[in-house]
């Protein structure tokens, strides 16, 4: 049997034997391209060569490269747990800046397969020519020179590249070996790096973007570890290697690939988040939260104990934390699907990443509007922007800590007011300055000084009692069922933001960028909900003592209180 140590160390040492030098895996976020999110090819790190390969003996003493590439790929996450899809693998590469061509490059792969690991090569496919790049009769010479039959040609899957917004790309030629059942696994692909694009390959296969020839080829080859792996010991899968603990079922290898790439992921500094990388990686730790009930730390054991001797691989609690957060929310989030509640609120209220909700949709034959809520998200993301700037309505004059305690005491009174005269008691207008609140409401008649005394009491006590205020954004719909305070008159957006005061602090999903600045669930029971820009301060106990100057008419059915806090 074939052990991953033991290929790692021939590949290097065969292409060490014949004239290359070995450079380390490079991290999985990439220096220097920010146009990608994470080294998804060993040839990442050296793009730059491939245009001006005099650099490379000046920077590595050689043209010919071997290395072991840590990448991560996302783009194929729907078919993980086959026989061979992975969000991360290893790449085994060897590169060269003009030290050979296709045909050094193919009869290294070739004996390095035949002879080294004493493995048939399936078949191998090579470039049939489109536009203006031509097809590559060469590389289907050469294969057959050295014996290989079966050589096919093959349309823009063998074109490859390029990585991010620009880079060299070309055509290839694709090495398949047969696993245990017979069925064909791609295990190599070499890369002859003749053109330099100048866009993305989306932009390329639009016909947005040129080519341009390279003055040098450049040889990119990758081959995968652990599809290498499979076929070298006629395995069925990639989880019978010993990089897996042999998982049988989807749902157990989903849980391990994407354990694992969030170990790497983590290990080389991405922490969950809200955008990019980080973003990914939230999604793959809660995708594998979602598959299994097993705690993450055990898979994270055993992962690390694999890789003892090659990786040094630490997430420093991080996907812990992010698995706590996102199993208390699961099982109520779940419960909400079924109900058909909105994916923005599973979003922003239960962690639930759109691509998750996507999927579970999709299980169930039920159809998502990603447009509305691409649109919600865009709105939500504006507003904790407009929130966070400090720019809200609801007639605070300053950020003055004065004026926002003063912004509370202000939620309080209403909700005092509307316990003692009633609840159809309405906010009609406000304005806070450092020195006092003023507070319009509707109301028929003069309070009474017991009412007015009652009314400090209550707010007193909420003071005294050091109640969370915690805010959340919403649907407008959502708050307006919950039935929070909203001015009388004044125009709403789709998405609210809506300030909580509750008695005990709502569960945190705690500092979820998915959720932005409202870090709360809606809590359970709160004395007051109002539609708010903020901002307040977040426990009532930090304001004083809470007094009302002035009871009087304001207008018809309209009454005015001045109150400070002293
Ligand atoms: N860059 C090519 C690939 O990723 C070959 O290494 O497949």
């Amino acid at each position: 049997m074939f052990t991953s140590d033991e290929i790692r160390q021939k590949f290097i040492k065969f292409f060490e034997d014949s004239g290359h030098t070995q450079r380390p895996s490079s991290s999985l976020v990439p220096e220097g391209d920010i146009s990608v999110l994470f080294t998804t090819a060993g040839m990442q790190q050296f793009k730059p060569y491939y245009t001006a390969p005099e650099n490379a003996v000046r920077d590595f003493g050689t043209k010919n490269i071997v290395s072991i590439q840590k990448c991560v790929r996302t783009g194929d996450i729907d078919e993980v747990g086959d026989s061979t899809h992975l969000t991360f693998f290893e790449m085994l590469g060897n590169f060269s800046f003009g030290g050979y061509g296709r045909k050094e490059a193919i009869t290294y792969a070739h004996d390095f397969i035949k002879k080294e690991l004493g493995l048939e090569i399936s078949y191998v496919t090579f470039y049939k020519g489109e536009g203006s790049v031509p097809r590559d009769e060469e590389s289907a010479q050469i294969w057959k020179d050295l014996g290989v039959s079966d050589v096919r040609e093959d349309g823009s899957d063998v074109f490859w590249g390029p990585t991010g917004d620009s880079g060299p790309c070309g055509p290839t030629t694709e090495i398949y070996c047969k696993n245990a059942d017979g069925v064909d696994v791609e295990i190599w692909n070499i890369v002859f790096n003749e053109y330099f694009c100048d866009g993305s390959r989306e932009k390329l296969d639009k016909g947005e973007a040129t080519l341009k020839k390279l003055d040098v080829l450049g040889i990119d080859t990758g081959m995968g570890l652990e599809r290498l792996l499979t076929v070298a010991n006629k395995f069925e899968s990639v989880y019978e290697t010993d990089l897996f603990n042999n998982e049988k079922t989807k749902e157990e290898r989903i849980f391990a690939d994407h354990v694992k790439t969030s170990l790497f992921i983590t290990s080389d500094g991405v922490v969950p988040a809200n955008t990019g990388a980080g973003y990914v990686l939230r999604r793959l730790i809660r995708r594998a939260v979602r598959f299994s009930k097993n705690p993450l730390a055990e898979e994270i054991k055993k992962i690390k104990n694999t890789y003892k001797n090659v990786y040094e691989l630490d997430d420093k609690g991080e996907i812990e934390k992010e698995e706590s957060k996102f199993r208390e929310t699961l099982e109520k989030g779940m419960k909400e699907f079924e109900k058909g509640t909105d994916p923005f609120v599973l979003a922003t209220t239960y962690g639930f990443p759109i691509e998750l909700t996507e999927e579970l949709a999709k299980e169930k034959n039920i159809q998502i509007d990603r447009a509305d809520f691409d649109k919600k998200m865009s709105e939500h993301q504006k507003l904790s922007q407009t929130a966070s700037a400090g720019m809200f309505k609801g007639g605070l004059a300053n950020h003055e800590p004065a004026t926002i305690k003063l912004h509370t005491a202000h939620h309080l009174l209403l909700s005092a007011l509307q316990q003692v005269l009633g609840k159809e008691v309405k906010q009609k207008g406000s304005n806070i300055t450092e020195e006092r609140l003023r507070m319009d409401f509707s109301f028929d008649r003069k309070m009474t000084d017991e009412e007015k005394k009652k009314v400090e009491d209550i707010v007193n006590e909420n003071i005294a009692k050091g109640l969370s205020v915690v805010r959340k954004e919403m649907p407008r719909e959502e708050a307006e069922k919950l039935g929070a305070e909203m001015e009388f008159g004044a125009k709403y957006p789709d998405m609210v933001s809506v300030y909580f005061i509750c008695e005990t602090s709502p569960r945190r999903v705690a500092s979820d960028p998915l959720l932005q600045n409202e870090r709360e669930v809606i809590p359970e029971s709160y004395i007051s909900a109002e539609f708010c820009g903020g901002p307040h301060i977040s426990n009532t106990k930090e304001l004083s003592h809470f007094k009302i100057l002035k009871e009087e008419a304001s207008s018809a059915g309209v009454r005015r209180i001045k109150a400070i806090l002293e």
